[in-house]
């Protein structure tokens, strides 16, 4: 495996690959359910780029930048072992020059769910990974379903823009008890990481009701409602919706009759102790 941190190297080291690359960008401090984006990743190409960055661009001022937990040389073993030929470790300095003035940003889809919270999240992630995308050259791109609206982000921008890249999703890898894997499940004490539990319980629920042919999402997410406050307040809780998965448009009002074979997502991010946590399910999935 090749470390690189420089843009020009990568470039170089690119282009000597013979056949196709497929790529997993992340931040770092990598966990299985990166490591199983790897895997798929290593499947759909001859080769496998991964980029590990933490982007300034997409923390809000005063937000967790500084704080985003990190461990380069234990990511660096994981990328070795999962098969990685190509890792990309750029510096903030790299990636944006002290004038860095062009932006990507992905209208519409970015003021929903997590948007009105974090404004500038998604053009900071629509952004880098436009960067990452013209330095790595990828034919396939691996993401989670885990960060379910920056996934509808970013296919409409891959769309939008002709990247020429495949763009590929895999399911959230979750603890034994649920909980979806994240880096910052590190913020959470003892007592948070058991109340952390109540978002894979409250998708659960949501479930159970669509699947026992409940169609009213209002009444869906009500039953989600009333699990996550179980263990958390209601202030704690910063959305919980029920959209469309490519158009993220809420099933409510007049339009609240949940269709099927649209794959309706329960989407919701809450806050637990530091952490705010994000998690969604498919209602029709298995
Ligand atoms: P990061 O949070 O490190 O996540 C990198 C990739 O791993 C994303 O595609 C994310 O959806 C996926 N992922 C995270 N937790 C997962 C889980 N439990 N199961 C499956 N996949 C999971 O997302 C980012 O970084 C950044 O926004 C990035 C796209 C790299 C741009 O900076």
């Amino acid at each position: 495996m090749k470390v690189i941190d420089s843009i020009a190297e990568f470039r170089k080291a690119r282009r000597a690959l013979p056949g196709t690359v497929a790529f997993v960008p992340t931040m770092g401090y990598l966990h299985p359910g990166h490591l199983a984006l790897m895997e798929r990743a290593r499947r759909e190409a001859d080769h496998l780029a991964v980029s590990i960055f933490v982007n300034p661009t997409q923390f809000a001022p005063g937000s967790d930048l500084d704080a985003y937990p990190r461990d380069p040389e234990g990511d660096r073993k994981k990328c070795e072992d999962a098969g990685c030929d190509l890792l990309f470790m750029p510096t903030p300095e790299m990636m944006y020059a002290p004038d860095h003035a062009t932006v990507v940003e992905t209208e519409g889809l970015d003021q929903v769910l997590c948007g009105p919270s974090r404004p500038g999240h998604f053009r900071g992630v629509t952004t880098i990974v436009s960067k990452l995308f013209n330095i790595v050259a990828p034919d396939v791109a691996v993401f989670g379903q885990k960060d379910f609206q920056q996934l509808a982000i970013i296919r409409r921008m891959v769309r939008d823009l002709n990247f020429p890249i495949e763009i590929i999703d895999l399911p959230t890898v979750r603890e034994a008890d649920g909980l979806a894997l994240s880096s910052r499940n590190k913020y959470l004490d003892a007592q948070e990481r058991a109340s952390a539990t109540c978002l894979s319980r409250a998708l659960a629920a949501a479930w159970h009701a669509y699947q026992g042919g409940e169609r009213d999402a209002e009444k869906v997410l009500e039953v989600a409602r009333n699990t996550l406050l179980e263990s958390v307040s209601a202030q704690a809780i910063d959305y919980l919706e029920c959209v469309d998965p490519l158009r993220l448009t809420r099933y409510e009002g007049d339009a609240r009759q949940i269709p099927d074979a649209q794959g309706a997502v329960v989407a919701m991010a809450v806050q637990v102790g530091k952490a705010r946590l994000i998690d969604n399910l498919r209602l029709d999935g298995e």
